[in-house]
């Protein structure tokens, strides 16, 4: 069973992950980071700010959930940019040691392979941090998708392009495909922490840490695992 804890606001949930991996960090200072995009996670880049301040963090490594398929990695939206512009340059990391599945048309049939070789390589992934959509998909597997997955392409559900089209200009400058670490991938990580904040997601959650587990509601894999953390705001625990 997670553990759930119910915080005030996202901030304080944001800090609570931020020392953790801050603490990782300093016992491990080649700690594997799996890395979330999305909104949910920002709060602990930001906390991790201060906390990594005066840390070596030259060795640290990282891997992000996913990616589109097809969007220039140039493109401010892509999930590089993304953690590059969030993550790797704020906190001063080594961007040669933080990867982004490859969702270039050209390195898309190896690329599912690849990433999960480089993860196995790295020694496996220390902490995975989480956010969930509000179909219940952690990173993009999205509703049916195999708890035994790997990385690999996907298509992604009209729900949540809809729910990322306010990234975009418009809907359909969407990617429709993605390339995503799988179930199997994430449930392979030593810890998963699971954060999720406001109304929009109470049924995700709860179906995620309460519900039967089950390939339609994705996030329900996490009570596969046995080290879990989920962090909610009141909102977001609304219906456990
Ligand atoms: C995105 C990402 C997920 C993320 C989810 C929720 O599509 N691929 O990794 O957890 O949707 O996004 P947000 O945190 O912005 O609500």
């Amino acid at each position: 069973m997670a553990e759930v804890i119910i915080v005030p606001d996202a901030p304080t949930g944001g800090g609570i992950v931020a020392d953790e991996i801050a603490a990782l960090i300093r016992r491990r200072p080649d700690a594997v980071l799996g890395l979330a995009t999305g909104s949910t996670p920002l709060p602990v880049y930001e906390a991790l700010r201060d906390r990594l301040a005066g840390v070596d963090v030259s060795r640290v490594r990282g891997f992000a959930l996913d990616e589109y398929v097809g969007l220039d990695t140039a493109h401010p939206e892509s999930y590089r940019s993304v953690i590059t512009r969030e993550v790797v340059e704020p906190l001063g990391l080594d961007p040669r040691h933080i990867r982004t599945p490859d969702g270039s048309l050209d390195g898309i049939a190896r690329a599912g392979e690849d990433y999960e070789e480089a993860i196995v390589a790295a020694g496996g992934i220390d902490v995975q941090i989480l956010g969930i959509g509000t179909d219940g998909h952690i990173g993009f597997n999205e509703p049916g998708s195999s708890f035994a997955s790997r990385t690999r392409v996907k298509t992604l559900t009209r729900q949540t392009r809809e729910d990322n089209a306010r990234f975009f200009e418009t809907i359909d400058d969407v990617p429709m495909h993605c390339i995503t670490q799988g179930l199997g991938t994430i449930l392979r990580a030593r810890t998963l922490v699971l954060l999720a904040f406001g109304e929009g997601k109470a049924e995700a959650v709860a179906g995620a840490v309460e519900g039967p587990v089950t390939a339609s509601l994705p996030g329900s894999a996490i009570q596969l695992h046995e080290h879990v953390t989920v962090i909610v705001d009141e909102a977001a625990a609304s219906r456990l």
